[in-house]
């Protein structure tokens, strides 16, 4: 398949349109590289910081494809150009975090279109492990963004140093740990002076803050969590109804009125495709 220096047209065996496939992109896009961890950090029970001995270079809010070997490949935002922020939830994330300095991976990426601040300043509003593309566009914007941050319990708020450092910050915990009582979406009423809000964190809570953001006429962008396998757009397994846009690479940051009116706080689809609700 790899054979052609620059495109290979596909047989028409099965009657089908050609369809010309630019090999050498493709090649680069699938790249794998190998990267040593040097270093891990519990942020929290469950919660891990892996840092490589490879910084990239991105967009905050891409993602890359982590391969752990003889286990699963699995999408992570990037947290940092040269680490990624892990909530243990299975399989994949429980054997990625039992790695330790030494060990190595394969990484794909990065991959998507990130978040782009259109009219500053912003409010960044994080739930839980969400907040980790968000804290490297904190870093990246600092000055011009507020943020609101929430979790179950203060312990899982995420980066409370790097959003300060970046501006204002308003926190909420479910069990009134640390900050207001309750979620995120309760303090969006009381935040004044943005024009714009980028959001991450369980889809529930970005549903709410979508239904805000509109009722405001906020422009918004939030990142979604879609099952992803290839990563490059060929699968079709992270499709989203009614639009059909695909996760992995027309986002996953989408904006407000690309999420309204779809599947989007409703389900999403599992790994063999069937629906499941949220
Ligand atoms: C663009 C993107 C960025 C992400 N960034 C982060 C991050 O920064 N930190 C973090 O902790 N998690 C992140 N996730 C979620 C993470 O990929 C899943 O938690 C992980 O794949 C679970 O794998 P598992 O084997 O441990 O769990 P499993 O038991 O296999 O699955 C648990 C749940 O995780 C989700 N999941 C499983 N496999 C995938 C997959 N291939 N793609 C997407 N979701 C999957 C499903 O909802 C599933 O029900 C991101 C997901 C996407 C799509
Ligand atoms: S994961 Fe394959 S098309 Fe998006």
């Amino acid at each position: 398949m790899f054979c052609s220096p620059t495109y290979k047209q596909n047989s028409n065996v099965l009657g089908r349109e050609k369809v010309k496939i630019p090999i050498n992109a493709l090649v680069a896009t699938m790249y794998v590289r190998n990267v040593t961890i040097t270093d891990i950090k519990k942020e929290s029970t469950g919660i891990y910081t892996l840092f490589f001995d490879h910084s990239f270079k991105f967009v905050p809010g891409q993602y890359v494809m982590v391969w752990i070997r003889g286990v699963d490949e699995i999408p992570m935002s990037l947290s940092y150009a040269n680490g990624i922020t892990v909530r243990v939830v299975g399989d994949a994330t429980a054997a990625l975090c039992d790695l330790g300095a030494g060990d190595t991976l394969g990484i794909r990426g990065p991959y998507g279109n990130g978040f782009k601040s259109t009219q500053p300043p912003t409010l960044l509003v994080a739930g839980g492990v969400g907040a980790a593309p968000l804290a490297s566009y904190a870093d990246a914007f600092q000055a011009s963004v507020m943020t609101i941050l929430g979790a179950r319990t203060k312990d899982e708020l995420l980066f409370v140093k790097r959003f300060k450092d970046a501006g204002p910050l308003l926190t909420a915990t479910d069990d009134g740990s640390a900050g207001h009582a309750g979620s995120v979406v309760d303090l969006l009423r009381h935040v004044r002076g943005y024009n714009e809000i980028l959001c991450c964190g369980p889809e529930k809570m970005m549903y709410a803050v979508l239904q805000d953001a509109l009722a405001r006429s906020i422009p918004s962008q939030f990142s979604l969590h879609r099952y992803v396998k290839c990563g490059i757009g060929l699968c079709g397994a992270c499709c989203i109804d009614e639009s059909g846009l695909r996760t992995c690479v027309d986002g996953p940051v989408f904006t407000e009125t690309q999420l309204s009116g779809g599947e989007f706080g409703t389900y999403m689809r599992d790994a063999s495709g069937r629906k499941r609700e949220l």
